[in-house]
């Protein structure tokens, strides 16, 4: 069995070893011009002219969770896309926007910035009533977070494409019953696969549709959002902020003017980080699994993009 590794802006040495090492009976290869056909690809935002010089594949492992940039090139008739399922990113979304919320919640850059100048505050507590979670994508992350902000007994909304019955969350589904969402949510995180239909749902429209107040926590892709409507939003006063690990374009560009608003908080799209051990195990898992005619779980479906 042949392995063609071909991963922009990823070291691919101890990928390499790790799958090796895991996979002792394949040739594990970074993918040059012209190489061999593989049976199977580990691939981050690959090029075009490696999908066509490999029209064998049969697996095509995404070494992310999100397969956006993948499903927009013409992919090998037979293949079939895998996405990362957890890996243990779902842990780490969980406390990146647990810690997001809280932070809001509880003022903490409004004390942090007293404090810097040494002042001993105490500002009224809100009642956590008034804030309610609306979680967008119930998915392996989404659920997880909702788990984790449920501890803190705020109110909990979710929203997906499907009607599911979650514990201690008020689910919506669909396009009809996305309003009464966005309109109940007052702090609203984002973890939405990006598809046709889920580019700039972040606009004006929707957002305007958020409780007065309203925080905005995007975790999922930058295209989700419109940038300009969001700024026009914090500026009247309608959002009380955001929190943004994930931009249109990344880097994000030292002139965007998210860098320096002061109602955004910047991270560098580091919310759930890929695991190199936890994939290898994970991909080298699907590909036996596959190999053997076994069913593997995270297996995109291309209709609905994710
Ligand atoms: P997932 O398991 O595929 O879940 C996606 C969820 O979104 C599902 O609940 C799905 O509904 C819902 N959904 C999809 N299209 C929808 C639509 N049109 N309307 C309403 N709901 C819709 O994905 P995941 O593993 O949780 O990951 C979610 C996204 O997070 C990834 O695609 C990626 O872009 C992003 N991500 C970001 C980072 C980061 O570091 N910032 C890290 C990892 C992932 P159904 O349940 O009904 O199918
Ligand atoms: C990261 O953004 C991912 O999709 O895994």
């Amino acid at each position: 069995m042949r392995i063609s590794f071909c991963c922009t802006n990823t070291k691919a040495e101890p990928w390499l070893q790790g799958f090796r090492q895991a996979l002792p009976g394949a040739v594990v290869e970074e993918w040059l011009p012209g190489a061999p056909p593989a049976d199977h690809a580990i691939v981050w935002s690959p090029p075009q002219q490696f999908l066509d010089e490999q029209p064998g594949l049969k697996g095509i492992f995404n070494i992310g969770a999100g397969v956006d940039a993948l499903m927009k090139l013409k992919l090998p008739a037979g293949a079939r896309v895998v996405r990362i399922d957890d890996g243990g990113m779902a842990v780490q979304m969980a406390e990146f926007v647990s810690h997001a919320v809280i932070r809001h919640f509880r003022e903490l850059d409004a004390y942090q910035a007293d404090v810097a100048q040494a002042k001993w505050s105490f500002r009224r507590p809100h009642q956590r009533k008034d804030f309610p979670v609306g979680i967008m994508g119930l998915g392996v992350l989404g659920e997880r977070v909702a788990q984790a902000i449920g501890h803190f007994d705020f109110p909990l909304l979710g929203w997906s494409r499907s009607p599911k019955s979650i514990a201690g969350m008020q689910c919506f589904a669909g396009a009809g019953q996305f309003d009464e969402f966005l309109l109940r949510t007052r702090i609203l995180v984002c973890l939405l696969p990006l598809t046709p239909d889920t580019q700039g749902i972040m606009d004006r429209e929707n957002l305007a549709k958020l409780q007065r107040g309203g925080y905005v926590i995007n975790v999922a892709r930058g295209a989700h959002l419109v940038d300009e409507d969001l700024i026009a939003l914090l500026d009247n006063g309608h959002l009380a902020g955001a929190a943004l690990d994930v931009f249109r374009t990344e880097p994000l560009p030292v002139e965007h003017p998210f860098w320096k608003h002061p109602k955004i908080t910047v991270t560098p799209h580091t919310s759930a980080r890929t695991l190199r051990e936890e994939s290898i195990t994970q991909i080298a898992g699907k590909i036996l699994a596959m190999e053997r005619g076994e069913p593997v779980a995270g297996v995109v479906d291309p209709q609905r993009g994710y």
